[in-house]
């Protein structure tokens, strides 16, 4: 059994944007700039912003940080992504989600400039990546193919069923697991809630990606021997004897589902981190693309 170790693996895509970082410095190059925008104070949001934030200064990208109200009106809000969408210095932003409840995200993603939209979240964006054409693939989707890649795991063929379908995971990475290429040509099953015995399809799955939000559903009795798992799940769940009051789990139980498993992934230090460094490996290709 190989853990996948996404701690690592981001860690090296990392070096290599900050060695091609430094040269784009040598040729007195702008670097790229990455900006993130985070409405109100959210724990788990801050965190997250506060780590792609700190991952720029890590590898030498330029970073900008917006704090808004959580009180902004939808209406100031789409201001201020104007005032992004057109700021030469920039070559990508995000919004982090969620918004507060009185914004209506779709209109919110919808008014990003495609171009600018490095958390490959726009319709313009997601159509083509359905297209293999060039495009911001969603990070954590993206992460997943990186694993897949750089630990050789066989996919071309093989029976991946995705448990989830949503726009950020399950129905991104459905569709980049069945195209041509590498950690592609798949043959792939979407489950979610509404399917009928869930356990009979996992059953049959060479890869099984977990993208649910149920901590520890995917069970050893779920699995065939020697199939690799991809757990996407980062539930919090209370745990007073941990100094922060909770731990995170995986859609997975890891302990037992990984002794039939060939490749796993752990959680956390799995799919996680790599989230960050395929948002920044989107920004080097905004700065790349924009010349
Ligand atoms: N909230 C949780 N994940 C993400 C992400 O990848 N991008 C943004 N913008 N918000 C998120």
């Amino acid at each position: 059994m190989i853990v996948l170790d996404g701690k690592k693996t981001a860690q090296e895509i990392k070096e290599e944007i900050k060695l091609k970082v430094s040269a784009m410095k040598g040729r007195g190059e702008r670097v790229p700039h990455l900006a993130a925008v985070l409405v109100g104070s959210d724990g788990a949001s801050l965190t997250y912003v506060g780590s792609k934030v700190r991952s720029c200064e890590q590898i030498g990208f330029e970073s900008t940080l917006i704090r808004l109200e959580e009180d902004i009106t939808e209406e100031a809000l789409l201001q201020e992504i104007m005032k992004l969408n057109n700021d030469h210095t920039l070559d990508g932003f995000i919004v982090q989600l969620p918004l507060p409840k009185h914004i209506n995200e779709e209109r919110i993603l919808l008014a990003i400039d495609p171009q600018k939209d490095v958390d490959g979240f726009h319709p313009a964006n997601f159509g083509r990546m359905a297209l293999d054409l060039d495009a911001f693939t969603p990070a954590t989707p993206f992460g997943i193919m990186q694993l897949l890649e750089r630990y050789k795991v066989p996919t071309s063929g093989k029976h991946c069923v995705v448990v989830g379908r949503s726009h950020i995971v399950g129905r991104p990475i459905s569709i980049l697991m069945s195209q041509k290429g590498p950690a592609g040509d798949a043959t792939v099953t979407v489950a979610h809630s509404r399917t009928q015995n869930l356990a009979e399809l996992t059953r049959q799955a060479d890869i099984i990606v977990m993208a649910l939000g149920i901590p520890e559903y995917l069970t050893a009795n779920m699995v065939k021997e020697g199939a690799t798992i991809i757990d996407v799940g980062i539930t919090r769940v209370a745990d007073e004897s941990h100094p922060k009051g909770y731990v995170i789990k995986g859609d997975v139980a890891f302990d037992e589902v990984s002794k039939k498993a060939s490749f796993i992934t752990p959680v956390p230090g799995g799919v996680g981190p790599m989230t960050i460094a395929m948002l920044l490996q989107n920004t080097l290709l905004a700065r790349e693309w924009r010349d």
